[in-house]
């Protein structure tokens, strides 16, 4: 089965290519458009440049998708896009453009919840590379515990199988990736703040690794799954602001402080899902979003469930599809159609704010 992965939920125009097959399933073509560029003299994501960007990008993705994949039109079986959560002007043209080709192609259409897709992105192989995908392989993940944080996202979620979900806590106010990103820009780094500060965090040798601010690490032991990083954001507001501008400036000082940030980020995601898991009993840890891409939070979260001698197994996307990418539409719809769950073009609409359960 040949499916066309469509992404538009944020600020990354995506188009892939996916063959599943009982013995031989592969990633035909995998193309992802980031906007960050466009996006980073305003330190963070316009709704409305978005929105145009993606309809600058997307024709000539799905021709690049195309012609790497040697796809032609006729030879899909299923268009996957995305229909929230994300942004309402980015959404919308990804989602006219899956609805077009449905109709003009005759080819069934189904639209998938992006949380859910990051989750899914756990059954991505590494590219080039093919791989036995059954039709049954996500039983084997479930029940799990899905731990999904990217810039716009946190949530923490029970997947009692497909389908069956449960919403354990999310944030009340920053999402992780936002926490990054803000706490980067008071310190004067660009954006996205998560990768300037993890390059930052690492420059740090790990002697001088002293708590110097003594940042909260917001909810850590509250009893319930829910997250805040507001006050994470607050604290290093004030740190910052109580320094000499000499000091500000240091290498010293901002290194310090970005291994600060990542740690107590690191610290609570960590502790909660870990918590999670636990008290479900799951069978798996599935993590996913833009910041699972963190190559400390990856190597402690490796750590700390080698070190637990848990039961549970930890599994983390690469690198390639922690982010946003179509693949995981595609999969996703997939299973959705496998599933009985299809959508007719003209019934189907985006929704901003789906939800999960
Ligand atoms: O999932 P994603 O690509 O897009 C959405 O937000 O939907 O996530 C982007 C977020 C940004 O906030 C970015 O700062 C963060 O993920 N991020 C990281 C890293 N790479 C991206 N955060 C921490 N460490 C990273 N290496
Ligand atoms: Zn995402």
């Amino acid at each position: 089965m040949i499916i066309l992965g469509i992404e538009t939920s944020c600020d990354e125009t995506a188009v892939a290519i996916l063959k599943i097959s009982r013995n031989n399933s592969e990633i035909l073509s995998n193309f992802i458009f980031s906007q960050i560029k466009i996006h980073c003299p305003f330190g963070g994501v316009v709704p409305k440049i978005a929105g145009r960007e993606h309809l600058k990008k997307i024709i000539p993705l799905l021709n690049k998708a195309l012609q790497k994949s040697k796809v032609k039109p006729k030879d899909i079986d299923l268009i996957a896009v995305t229909r929230g959560p994300g942004l309402a002007p980015s959404l919308f043209i990804g989602m006219s453009v899956a609805k077009t080709l449905s109709y003009v192609w005759q080819k069934p259409i189904v639209g998938v919840n992006h949380i859910e897709a990051h989750i899914f992105a756990n059954l991505l192989p590494q590219i080039g590379k093919s791989y036995k995908l059954q039709v049954t392989s996500y039983k084997r993940m479930f029940p799990a515990i899905g731990l999904i944080v990217s810039g716009g996202h946190t949530q923490l979620i029970l997947a009692r199988d497909f389908l069956k979900y449960k919403l354990l806590g999310e944030t009340l106010d920053d999402a992780g990736g936002e926490c990054f990103d803000k706490t980067a820009r008071i310190l004067g780094l660009g954006y996205p703040g998560g990768p300037a500060i993890a390059a930052e965090a690492a420059k740090l040798k790990a002697g001088s690794r002293k708590l110097k601010a003594g940042l909260p690490s917001p909810m850590i032991n509250s009893k319930n799954f829910d997250f805040s990083f507001s006050g994470l954001k607050t604290a290093v507001l004030y740190d910052f602001k109580k320094r000499s501008s000499k000091e500000r400036k240091s290498k010293k000082y901002i290194q310090e402080m970005s291994w600060e940030i990542q740690q107590a980020i690191i610290d609570v995601l960590i502790s909660k899902t870990i918590k999670a898991a636990e008290k479900y009993q799951v069978k798996t840890i599935l993590l996913g979003g833009g910041v699972i891409a963190n190559k400390e939070l990856r190597k402690q979260f490796r750590a700390k469930i080698r070190k637990e001698k848990s039961n549970y197994e930890l599994r983390i996307p690469s690198l390639k599809f922690c982010g946003d990418n179509a693949a995981m539409i595609a999969l996703l719809g997939f299973y959705y159609f496998k599933s009985g769950k299809i959508d007719h073009w003209e019934n189907l609409k985006i929704k901003p704010d789906l939800r999960l359960v």
